[in-house]
């Protein structure tokens, strides 16, 4: 079973490679009947300026920088990902661009030397970060230009005890702790939460801009 205070940075990282080498492959077919709110959070992505640098942390299959290639088409992409299986999924999306650069990295941990972004995105990556999460939001705000964006869509939280075990099991803290340290970080520009499948879990999505 996965420990979300995962100090072994090393075990994590094997433990989250050997989930996705199975799941990167059925990833685009499944999750769009739980991971709810990805495109909506696109959707919702303020005006940035000309040629804006756009990061996804956890980028996974590349769903999401490929919709941002059609919203942004002169902004330069960067994707970051630890797990290989899912960026080499990723990589299959992007043969025919050279606007979209894939980095594997595990972003809080590994020293990853990039000029600031106008907007960083994290799509159900932030709930997978254990116990060092608010550093890794300060990490984030460092990252970004003066009044540069973050947005974030991900689980919230569930009243079943049961079901935040499983998601544990699956490398997902549901504790609910996201969205009051991000309204602490960034100036909420969108912040929302919905219920999935009549209340089992809650998701939120959140617009925050760096003050
Ligand atoms: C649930 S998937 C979401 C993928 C994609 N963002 C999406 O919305 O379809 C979470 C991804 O975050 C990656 N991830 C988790 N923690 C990470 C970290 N600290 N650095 C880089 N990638 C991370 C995982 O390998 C996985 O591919």
């Amino acid at each position: 079973m996965m420990d979300t205070e995962h100090t072994d940075s090393d075990s994590y990282n094997g433990s989250v490679e050997k989930y996705y080498r199975f799941h990167s492959l059925i990833y685009d077919a499944t999750r769009w009947s739980f991971l709810f709110g990805r495109d909506d959070l696109l959707d919702g992505i303020p005006d940035l300026s000309s040629k804006p640098r756009i990061l996804e942390i956890g980028c996974g299959t590349g769903k999401n920088l490929s919709r941002l290639q059609y919203y942004f088409p002169d902004a330069d992409l960067v994707g970051i990902d630890l797990s290989s299986a899912m960026l080499e999924v990723a990589k299959n999306k992007f043969i025919d661009s050279n606007q979209v650069k894939l980095i594997q990295a595990e972003y809080g941990a590994d020293d990853i030397q990039l000029e600031p972004f106008d907007l960083i995105i994290c799509s159900y990556s932030l709930t997978m970060v254990g116990d060092n999460i608010e550093d890794v939001i300060v990490q984030i705000t460092d990252g970004l230009n003066p009044h540069g964006y973050i947005a974030v869509v991900d689980f919230n939280t569930s009243p079943f005890g049961w079901f935040r075990q499983w998601m544990e099991v699956n490398h997902v803290d549901l504790s609910g702790h996201l969205l009051p340290l991000l309204n602490k970080y960034y100036r909420p520009v969108i912040s929302e939460k919905n219920d999935a499948y009549w209340g089992l879990w809650s998701y939120f999505t959140f617009i925050g801009q760096h003050s």
